[in-house]
């Protein structure tokens, strides 16, 4: 058997090292030992942007990006989503395995029983600007939960960490909700805890003057897969926000109000908004060659194409599409999906996007199935912050139970000038 280990030799000194290789990774702090002189600091590993850094070690979402693999916890992202609900999947990120029939009783009731929000939080959220926008309420919001409850800080006790993670899985949707309502000018539906997860989502956002809104069971299944496919990601931009910001032990709804504005961004939660608006640009199928003629000539991109991990078609792109065909039957086509399919069809063709590995991500279809659910552009990053909070809560306690993490800090190779004298004002 070959050693698993990994010998280096530094020319500038001709002194070689052996670093051990475990888990396929070398540890970054094994070249620290490698100095060019006695006082040298020793060698760091530079890696902007994380591309080649493993930042932890994790046992939650399993990615093969190659063969375009998505798993939760070792299970299929297409088995939960076809046989899974929501509840019972953020159970499974959470606690590593599929709850027992008394276990998932018992975590609806935990999670339904604190959907309500403080009626101070309600007025809080009444403050906004009749304009502002849905994400950044929500991420304001989930902040200022911290201030209602202080016992969150205690981030070492268990049972503290598990009531926070019941508190802010079940308070995310009214939150969204309520966001949603206040930009409409219209007034906020308290929770019916009767309702599913994604069934009282719904009703939080369209109830009107009904005494009992009762959600289409398409579109609450549909909302459930959704709500699936974004629960986690591994080491993505707000998973990353989530893990160093608590890093510092501040309370979980701080913690999580970080990660909500990491996927604020629309280089994140942001790039299914921009796929619409490609599409709308596009105009017709009969534009969609002429399109992709000025994507290959490096006039702009193919939004939704692509990703930084997946070289194949994305898992969840290929369920979303089959979750639009579902919701299309509810609430007629969306006129953009003729051009969407059009465009998938001929890039898959095209020797541009398979010499490039680039195929559909998990946007290219889902901004399309909320337009039809009647849902703003400007409210997608919210509704992929409701799933994701479970997985940004699984991260959060894995990363707090592991012995090896510290307080997220890297190094930086310091570039400016050499040190020199204060110059007194008027000298200057
Ligand atoms: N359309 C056209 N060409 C593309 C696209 C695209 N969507 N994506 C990548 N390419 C080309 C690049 O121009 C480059 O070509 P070159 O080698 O001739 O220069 C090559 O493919 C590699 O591209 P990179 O930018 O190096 O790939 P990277 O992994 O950094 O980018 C990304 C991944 C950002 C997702 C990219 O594919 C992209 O911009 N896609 C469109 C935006 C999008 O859909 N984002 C959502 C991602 S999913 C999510 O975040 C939830």
């Amino acid at each position: 058997m070959p050693s698993e280990t990994l010998t280096v030799t530094d020319n500038r000194t001709g002194r070689s090292y052996e670093v051990p290789i475990e888990d396929g990774t070398v540890r970054a702090m094994d070249f620290r030992q490698i100095k060019s002189t006695e006082g040298d600091f020793g060698l760091m590993v530079y890696d902007p942007a994380f591309t080649n850094t493993a930042s932890c070690r994790s046992a939650i979402t399993y990615i093969d990006g190659d063969r375009g693999v998505l798993e939760y916890r070792g299970y299929p992202i297409e088995e939960l989503a076809e046989r899974s609900t929501i509840l019972e999947t953020e159970y499974l990120l959470i606690y590593g395995e599929l709850p027992t029939a008394a276990e998932l009783r018992e975590w609806t009731h935990d999670i339904t029983y604190h959907t309500y929000i403080h009626e101070n939080v309600k007025k809080f959220m009444e403050g906004f600007q009749y304009d502002a926008h849905p994400m950044g309420m929500l991420v304001g919001t989930v902040a200022a939960l911290s201030t209602f409850y202080p016992d969150a800080r205690d981030v070492d006790d268990p049972r503290s960490r598990e009531i926070q993670t019941h508190r802010l899985i079940a308070k995310m949707p009214t939150i969204a909700a309520f966001t949603y309502r206040h930009s409409r000018g219209m007034p906020y539906v308290y929770p019916d805890n009767d309702l599913s997860y994604a069934g009282n989502f719904l009703s939080m956002l369209w109830k009107m003057s009904e005494p009992r809104y009762k959600p289409n069971p398409v579109l609450e299944r549909a909302m459930e897969v959704l709500f699936i496919l974004h629960a986690d990601h591994e080491q993505n931009c707000s998973t990353n926000a989530m893990r160093s910001v608590a890093s510092s032990r501040p309370d979980p709804f701080s913690a999580t109000a970080a990660a909500a504005a990491a996927l604020y961004g629309p280089l994140h939660g942001g790039a299914n908004e921009q796929v619409l608006r490609m599409l709308t640009h596009i105009g017709s199928t009969s534009s969609v060659h002429a399109f992709i003629d000025k994507v290959k000539q490096g006039e702009g991109r193919l939004m939704g194409f692509g990703h930084r991990v997946y070289k194949n078609y994305d898992p969840r792109a290929k369920i979303i599409k089959q979750t639009a065909d579902a919701v299309f039957e509810v609430t007629g086509s969306n006129p953009l999906l003729d051009i969407a399919l059009e465009l998938e069809q001929i890039a898959l063709k095209d020797e541009y996007f398979i010499s490039r590995k680039l195929y559909p991500n998990v946007d290219f279809y889902s901004g399309i199935i909320y337009q039809a659910m009647g849902f703003p552009t400007e409210f997608f990053p919210v509704l992929f912050a409701i799933p994701r909070t479970a997985g940004w809560l699984a991260q959060w306690v894995e990363m707090l139970e592991d012995q090896e993490q510290k307080i997220a800090r890297p190094r930086q190779v310091y570039l400016g000038r050499d040190i020199r004298e204060y110059v007194p004002l008027e000298s200057r």
